[in-house]
């Protein structure tokens, strides 16, 4: 059933957001919805039109930003194909029919089903003066191009733009010329729907300035500071010094979403990012008075989009901040854990291990990707011990059965990686043996803490312990796996902020 989302709040919703759309977000509801889906355009053109290689779905994870011809994509081209409730008009069919034929079923074709479902739902929630931005690279724009002409134009909507993201970040190369813009689509729900391209004049260059002071006598530097932008968005993309950087890859700056959100909507729309990673719709959304919408699939992104409010919202908002955030799919409760840790679209656990990871320690560990030859440390963590050293703390999360090898092995971990610490995080309350062979592995002093009580040098911590009782990390740290926001600087206007 779709639940009508209360007036005057913000959603996080932590989960696939094809399943949130259907069950969570009413139609007509959303007044801009831009996405920046995930596409690994690293291969070569060749590989992924040819599908050479690399739909080994042994290898596939649920989670992970690779598309693999699997049961999900076979699933999903059969409902577009049966339409059985009628959802995509006759055109979306016909073209995902006809894709199939050329692209087969491939690493494309699964991508491309994938968008087809979503932007599906998408138009659906729009508004009909709602306004929707596909953010893409070159490598399957003209594909998705098709599919929203497939669902909007055929059902009285239309396109915009196709804007050209150019940036200078990134190495050159000289074996082609240098792929420097992303693209955006902008298409609406209908013909009547907002812009106002008053908000987004951008200060006009010198050359510019230079040949319409030199060809329009008296013209004064007041008619001559602003022009509005055309479809080439010259945006620096964030380079590593870049101050708003959080440290997640795909990050895109605030500067690009501030147009887009300034341009398609007021203070007080709704504005949805159903793929909003590390929250720079949502943050940009937040600082602009818009309310807003964010889906994410990894807790990683939605454990930092949550630090990323919190930094960049004035100390005396934080608390109408919260008011007004409603959270879903975040376990808060032991059932609500073992759902996430027995999630049968997360094959590899890693959610769950990350989610007890980051909760853990508030954010403050780093997951540990790619298990080599450190076996099953899932995530590490650097604490301060002096004013310039630390020593280093392991995590291992597990969400089936434990016993004394589990601790033994974390033991071992220890010793080869030269860590002082090591956590042990699990569904199963742990045995007495698990408990000796933790205790045979000693206890800790700090040395910035010399007469704190020493420390077990293993902790065994109950998922129980983390969502009942709250038990937390407490430790001085490094390596924050999370940069600051900073926090906002400017105060912002009143009729921008709806619930202050
Ligand atoms: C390219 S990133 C978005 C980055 C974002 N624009 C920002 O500035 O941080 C894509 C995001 O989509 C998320 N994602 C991928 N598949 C998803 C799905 N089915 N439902 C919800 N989120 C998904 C990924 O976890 C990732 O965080």
């Amino acid at each position: 059933m779709l639940m009508p989302l209360a007036d005057a709040n913000n959603y996080l919703f932590y989960g696939d957001n094809l399943e949130i759309l259907r069950q969570r977000i009413p139609d007509d509801s959303v007044d801009l919805c831009y996405i920046d889906p995930p596409f690994n355009s690293k291969r070569t053109y060749f590989q992924i039109y040819n599908r050479i290689g690399f739909d080994d779905v042994a290898q596939a994870q649920a989670f992970i930003d690779t598309w693999v011809w699997g049961p999900e994509a076979d699933q999903g081209v059969q409902e577009i194909l049966d339409n059985a409730q009628g959802r995509f008009p006759p055109q979306t069919v016909a073209l995902i029919q006809g894709l199939r034929d050329v692209l087969g079923a491939g690493g494309l074709m699964a991508y491309l089903v994938h968008m087809t479902l979503r932007i599906t739902e998408i138009h659906r929630v729009l508004k009909p003066t709602g306004s929707f931005y596909l953010h893409c690279d070159p490598t399957a724009s003209h594909y998705l191009k098709l599919i929203l002409d497939a669902v909007f134009c055929s059902q009285g909507g239309d396109f915009q733009n196709e804007i050209i993201w150019h940036y200078q970040t990134g190495g050159v190369s000289k074996k082609w010329f240098g792929r420097k813009h992303d693209i955006i689509f902008w298409y609406t729900k209908s013909d009547t729907y907002q812009f106002y391209p008053d908000r987004i004049k951008i200060p006009r260059t010198d050359e510019v300035l230079r040949r319409i002071q030199s060809g329009t006598p008296g013209a004064t530097r007041a008619t001559t500071l602003t022009k509005f932008p055309d479809d080439v968005f010259d945006i620096q993309a964030l380079n590593a010094m870049a101050a708003e950087r959080l440290g997640y890859p795909t990050q895109k700056p605030e500067a690009l979403l501030e147009r887009i959100i300034q341009a398609s909507s007021n203070p007080g729309d709704t504005v949805l990012d159903a793929y909003c990673g590390c929250g720079t719709t949502v943050a940009v959304a937040q600082r602009l008075g818009r309310r807003w919408i964010g889906i994410d699939i990894t807790y990683q992104a939605i454990s930092l989009i949550l630090k990323r409010l919190d930094d960049s919202t004035p100390a005396n908002q934080r608390a109408a901040l919260h008011d007004h955030l409603i959270m879903h799919g975040v376990p808060h409760d032991l059932a609500s854990a073992q759902a996430l840790a027995h999630d049968p679209r997360d094959k590899t656990r890693k959610e769950f291990e990350k989610w007890a990871i980051l909760t853990y320690t508030n954010n403050r560990a780093r997951i540990q990707h790619k298990k080599g030859a450190d076996g099953g440390i899932d995530g590490v963590a650097a604490f301060l011990t002096g004013p310039s050293h630390s020593a280093k703390a392991l995590f291992q999360v597990k969400s089936g059965h434990v016993n004394r090898a589990t601790v033994a092995t974390l033991r071992g971990d220890m010793a080869r990686e030269q860590a002082e610490l090591g956590i042990l995080l699990t569904l199963q309350k742990p045995t007495k043996p698990m408990i000796q062979e933790a205790a045979a592995a000693g206890s800790y002093i700090h040395p910035l803490f010399p007469s704190r009580q020493p420390e077990p040098r293993i902790r065994l911590v109950t998922i129980e312990e983390l969502v009942d009782q709250h038990v937390r990390w407490m430790m001085p740290m490094t390596h924050d796996a999370v940069k600051s926001a900073q926090t906002a600087n400017k105060s912002l206007k009143d009729e921008q902020i709806r619930w202050s």
